[in-house]
């Protein structure tokens, strides 16, 4: 497969074209970012490891039924994807009280929740993706009905699957955000699935394993970014 014109950066990857229209390969960088870009650094290997995490979860996944844009691991840093029209609202779930549903509601973090909380964000940086509900996804088009049934029906799915896979890996799955693209009419879980975009906890210690311990400055960021790799992975 040959990578060709750079498609698209974004703040933790790169798209590049590939010479099958129908594939892009997905390149993941060390930068880190957080509060909408406002804070910067780099969290060094952040993107072998988001890549293979990535890679071990959509597999997983998909031996669960769940279908992703997810081809194959090309290199440390890349991955064969298929190409998706990223539907433009981020979908959130949540187990456990932590970020912004802790300060939003007025509670401690830590508490799980009685079921499981599905949130919808509109994917626009220049607004700070502010939470939506499935009213306004349908009201200003951002996608139909059936895009949003199908991607909240899969995160909860996914949901299930995730944390019972990561349970037994002694990690809690506190909350996490999915994305979804559009390929060839079907809905297909896109982006990524890694400690960028999952809230981790170790079951027994609760010590934060996630991108957390770099938006709050708590230390030991490759350190908890090299544990979850190890146990989702099995190995380095
Ligand atoms: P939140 O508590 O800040 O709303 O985050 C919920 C989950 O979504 C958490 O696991 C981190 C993830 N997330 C992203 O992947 N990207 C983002 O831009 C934000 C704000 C959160
Ligand atoms: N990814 C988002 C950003 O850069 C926020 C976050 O993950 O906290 O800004």
């Amino acid at each position: 497969m040959e990578r060709r014109e750079k498609l698209y950066e974004g703040k933790a990857k790169i798209i590049y074209a590939t010479d099958d229209p129908d594939k892009n390969i997905l390149y993941f960088k060390d930068d880190a970012t957080a509060f909408n870009g406002a804070k910067k650094g780099t969290i060094m290997d952040k993107g072998v490891i988001n890549n293979k995490v990535s890679a071990k979860l959509f597999q997983m996944l998909a031996e669960n039924g769940v279908e992703s844009h997810f081809i194959e691991r090309l290199s440390d840093r890349e991955m064969l994807a298929r190409k998706v029209d990223i539907m433009l609202v981020e979908v959130v779930a949540r187990n456990y009280i932590a970020g912004s549903l802790a300060k939003r509601m007025g509670k401690d973090e830590g508490g799980k929740l009685d079921k499981p909380i599905i949130e919808y964000y509109y994917k626009d940086d220049a607004l700070n993706d502010p939470m939506i509900n499935r009213d306004h996804v349908l009201v200003f088009g951002i996608a139909t009905a059936e895009q949003i049934d199908t991607a909240r029906a899969t995160a909860i799915k996914v949901n299930q699957i995730l944390s019972e896979y990561l349970f037994e890996r002694d990690i809690l799955l506190v909350d996490f955000k999915l994305e979804f693209g559009n390929y060839n009419g079907k809905m297909l879980l896109a982006d990524e699935i890694c400690p960028d975009t999952c809230r981790l906890w170790d079951r027994h210690t609760l010590e934060k394993l996630d991108k957390d311990r770099f938006r709050r400055e708590l230390g030991n960021v490759e350190d908890a970014y090299l544990e979850v790799c190890r146990r989702v992975c099995g190995e380095l």
